[in-house]
């Protein structure tokens, strides 16, 4: 199943599968107050082997750099899937994830734990993954795949990028991987540390819009409505005051059920979104 398992729906039975799902979903959560988490991305690293421009994570602007510690990945992700029925989709992203010296053991757990459908390891493909991290990813061929950013068509990043070797190594292991043809960008702008002093109708509508919108940020114990909100904190930019603190926030579960019931967060109005396409990882001199 599409969502469930990350197996095939045929095309023409695609829109038919998304009304039951989320019949399904609605009907888990009506009757039982079961949450079914959809997409989740987890932090593990701020450090990276580019600095792009227009980073939706703003990596670019650390100074001082944090690794994730594999025993605050545990916590995390346990106090998460203790209060959902489902996490459909994990992405292990960052900065650059393989940089980080235990993503091996990360993966190990997640893919572990029953409540988890999917992981996806989001890299940009300028490092290959050690040994280690291969044969952890082959151990979960079911559930673990990795997302290459295809920044092959920015010629000034290309002499950087492995992804050749990359997929040979993949291909010869027999593990799953994506790499979008036509990859695009979008233009992002600097959070700001005021308010925007829109009308809540305006944030309400940007969020509705928002292409992030539809993943969960989870850094350092917090999560956010999306991973640039928890950059945007975590840059000091803002206090997000409508975050789940992973391990000071008691009932997890009804924080949820808030968190899911608001038009939109507090980092949004602190954004500023732009539709203009541009070239991916344009690198900042
Ligand atoms: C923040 S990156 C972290 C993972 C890794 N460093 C990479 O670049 O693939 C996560 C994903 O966000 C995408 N991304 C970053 N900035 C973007 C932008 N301005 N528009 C569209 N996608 C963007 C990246 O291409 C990547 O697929
Ligand atoms: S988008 Fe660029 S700067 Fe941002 S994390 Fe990925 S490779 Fe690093
Ligand atoms: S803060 Fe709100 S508007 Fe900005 S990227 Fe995140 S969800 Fe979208």
């Amino acid at each position: 199943m599409l969502f469930h398992r990350g197996g095939a729906v045929f095309l023409r039975k695609k829109d038919e599968f998304i009304e039951k799902y989320y019949k399904y979903l609605q009907e888990e959560f009506d009757e039982n107050k079961n949450i079914v988490l959809p997409k989740l991305d987890f932090i593990i690293t701020t450090r990276c082997t580019l600095r792009c421009k227009n980073c939706s994570s703003m990596i670019p602007k650390y100074k001082e750099h944090i690794d994730l510690t594999f025993d605050d990945f545990k916590k995390d992700l346990d106090v998460i899937l203790d209060n959902v029925l489902k996490l459909n989709l994990i992405n292990i992203s960052g900065g650059e994830p393989l940089l980080h010296k235990e993503i091996d053991k990360i993966i190990d757990y997640a893919s572990q734990k029953e409540k988890t459908d999917m992981i996806k390891i989001i890299t940009n493909g300028t490092i290959l993954p050690n040994e280690k991290l291969l044969e952890t990813v082959k151990k979960y061929n079911d559930k673990v795949f990795f997302f290459i950013s295809n920044y092959g068509v920015n010629p000034d990043v290309k002499p950087k990028l492995r992804t050749e070797e990359f997929i040979k190594l993949l291909q010869e292991n027999k593990i799953k991987y994506q790499m979008i043809k036509d990859f695009t960008w979008v233009e992002e702008k600097e959070m700001q540390k005021n308010n925007l002093q829109h009308c809540d109708a305006f944030y309400k509508s940007m969020y509705e819009n928002c292409i992030l919108s539809a993943c969960l940020g989870v850094f350092n114990h917090r999560l956010h409505t999306c991973p640039k909100a928890s950059h945007g904190e975590q840059l000091g930019i803002f206090v997000d005051k409508d975050a789940i603190d992973l391990r000071k926030d008691k009932n997890i579960k009804e924080k949820l059920i808030e968190f899911y019931s608001k038009d939109f967060y507090e980092p949004c109005r602190h954004c500023i979104r732009s539709s203009k396409e541009v070239i991916p990882a344009e690198q900042l001199i």
